[in-house]
């Protein structure tokens, strides 16, 4: 089964072709980044204009990699949410005009869900149920999955995401913009000893708060009058913030008595937390799964990977009403979030 995947909830614009959803045939990605550094953040109206210039020629670039053409898709997924309501705009009505002339299946996926089913394009062999954290620019969820589209939801951010909070951060540092990245290459510079930045636990919750932790980064710099290492406080601010994504989500796992993390997410690419998380749950005996680094941020095989899924729970049980095939009515939702869907009393 081909998959065409198309992806613009933020600054990327992507489009895939993947076969059975484990065979990348292809994964386009355009970055915005150098139209919003200079901003320090995303503009949103930039990033509809710039999606809008060139979401054909990112198309016809997937297909030509991929070495298919329109006729040999089985279907399109398009992501529906969350993001930016103008930029899923762009690849909603993309997605929609080529379902509509090629009389294509029209899946509209969540973005976030798709960012966990990255790992099934990588691990071919990964199988639920498993605890899975998705960590990205405005997303911080703590799930166990216990089965394909069943979830439940351990904890959410209650403040900034952690991502976010790494883009601030950078931003206030005057490290430029997307900050992780920035903030993940200059911490090896530093020493993440130096400064006890708060590890911000909740006590027993699985949500998370970091808008603490960004405070206190802006009160130690301006309690040092300019006598400080930029590097010294990248590597606390990330040592700090993966101490707390590796204990909730190892203490997740251990509750939810599975062997397994899998991450998904544009912060999931820390290098930093990829090495603490394996290693702390490694003594735990939970093995840690995560995407390929092009996996993590932004893309759209991780879309067209979740449609697969889909289309296979479709093709079992037509009347399952989570689908609208070929539904040229499906809308974007920018606030859509990951919903809990399965509960253990019921099972
Ligand atoms: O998943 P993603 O590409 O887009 C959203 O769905 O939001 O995540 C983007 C976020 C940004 O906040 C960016 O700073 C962060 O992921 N990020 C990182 C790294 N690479 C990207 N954070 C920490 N370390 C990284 N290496
Ligand atoms: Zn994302």
């Amino acid at each position: 089964m081909l998959i065409l995947g198309i992806d613009t909830s933020c600054d990327d614009t992507s489009v895939a072709v993947v076969r059975n959803g484990t065979e990348v045939l292809s994964n386009i990605v355009s970055s915005q980044n150098v139209i919003h550094e200079k901003y320090g953040g995303i503009v949103p109206e930039l990033a509809c204009r710039k999606h809008l210039e060139i979401i054909n020629f990112v198309t016809e670039k997937a297909l030509k990699d991929a070495k298919v053409k329109f006729g040999d898709l089985d279907s399109i997924a398009v992501t529906r949410g969350p993001g930016l309501v103008g930029a899923l705009l762009i690849g909603m009505m993309t997605a929609k005009s080529l379902a509509y002339v090629y009389n294509l299946p029209l899946l509209g996926i969540n973005h976030l869900e798709a960012h966990i089913y990255a790992n099934f394009l990588e691990f071919s062999s990964l199988r639920p149920p498993f605890v899975s954290l998705v960590i990205s620019g405005g997303h911080t969820d703590l799930i166990y999955f216990h089965d394909f589209e069943q979830y439940k939801i351990l904890g959410r951010t209650r403040d900034d995401a952690v991502g976010e909070a790494f883009d601030k951060v950078a931003k206030f540092l005057n490290l430029g913009y997307p900050g992780g990245p920035v903030i993940d290459r200059l911490s090896p510079k530093g020493d993440a000893g130096k400064i006890r930045f708060p590890r911000p636990f909740l006590g027993k919750s699985f949500d998370f708060s970091f808008s603490g932790l960004k405070t206190a980064v802006v009160n130690y710099v301006s309690s040092q009058k300019g006598n400080y290492s930029v590097a010294d406080i990248a590597a606390c601010f990330q040592q700090s913030v993966i101490e707390v994504l590796a204990k909730k989500a190892i203490n997740a796992a251990k509750e939810m008595k599975v062997g397994k993390i899998v991450l998904g997410g544009g912060v999931s690419a820390n290098s930093a937390l990829r090495k603490y998380l394996k290693a702390e749950a490694a003594k735990n005996r939970i093995k840690t799964y995560f995407p390929g680094l092009s996996l993590c941020t932004d893309n759209a095989a991780m879309i067209a990977c979740l449609g697969y899924y889909k289309m296979k729970k479709y093709y079992k049980n037509k009347k399952d009403r989570c689908f609208s095939l070929s539904q040229l009515d499906l809308n974007v939702e920018p606030n859509l979030k990951i919903e809990e869907n399965f509960n253990f009393n019921e099972t």
